[in-house]
């Protein structure tokens, strides 16, 4: 019994978590066992890490800190839920995961891809996901929309939606990479689209795959450790 591992990637107000939770409502609406968490997060250390990324007052962090800080965040969400969660089957819907450090602090902050490769695998004890929804967007537009949401000006912009356009157009470029790279994993959807018919995309995929009898994060083809 293999669960299944989807990760949803992009830019800042890409509209990914707005689409995670509708593939989680219609999951559980077919009656499927359905986790939903996100990286950084979804254990009590990870919320504790995250709130340390975040903060803006914390505006003084080396690169190289919030690297591990993120990689930390996620050794700790693998071995905590998600690997636990896909041993007995269970579906694993994560709001971003690897690709994010590959896309922001190797694209954006300019780190070595292969140290962040050989860290990313350490920290996700090897574990890849089954798919990848990559929602694709200008960052204008998506910090246009994480501007519009109606919080007050003061508390707007995290420490990592703060950042100058040009570090998030590097991010956009590494994901673009990212997807080319590896095709079968990643689905590239154009977020402009409309919200139900990019939905329909992703119900599609994994429809597909849950009919599909081999998966990459399933059991024995996981590195162990
Ligand atoms: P979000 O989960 O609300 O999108 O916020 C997480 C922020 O952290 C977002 O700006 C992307 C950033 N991030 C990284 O820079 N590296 C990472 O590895 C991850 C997972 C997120």
């Amino acid at each position: 019994m293999a669960g299944l591992f989807i990760t949803f990637e992009g830019g800042e107000g890409s509209g990914k978590t707005t689409q995670l939770k509708g593939l989680l409502t219609h999951l559980r609406a077919e009656g499927r066992d359905v986790v939903e968490t996100r990286d950084p997060g979804g254990t009590p250390i990870g919320k504790q890490i995250r709130s340390l990324l975040l903060n803006p007052a914390n505006g003084g962090m080396a690169v190289v800190t919030e690297l591990f800080l993120y990689e930390a965040s996620r050794a700790q969400l693998v071995r905590e839920v998600i690997r636990p969660a896909l041993a007995v089957g269970r579906i694993v819907l994560c709001d971003r995961f690897a690709d994010s450090t590959v896309a922001y602090q190797g694209h954006g902050r300019g780190l070595d891809l292969g140290l962040i490769a050989r860290l990313n695998a350490l920290a996700a004890d090897g574990l890849r996901p089954d798919l990848t929804v990559l929602l694709d967007l200008d960052p204008e537009a998506g910090l246009a929309r994480v501007g519009q949401r109606v919080t007050p000006p003061a508390e707007r912009h995290d420490r990592i939606e703060g950042e100058v356009l040009g570090f998030h157009q590097r991010v956009r470029a590494g994901y673009l990479a990212i997807a080319a790279a590896e095709p079968d994993r990643v689905v590239r959807l154009d977020a402009l689209h409309g919200m139900a018919e990019i939905e329909e995309l992703i119900r599609r995929r994994v429809e597909g795959l849950l009919r599909s009898p081999v998966r990459p994060s399933g059991p024995g083809i996981l590195a162990s450790g």
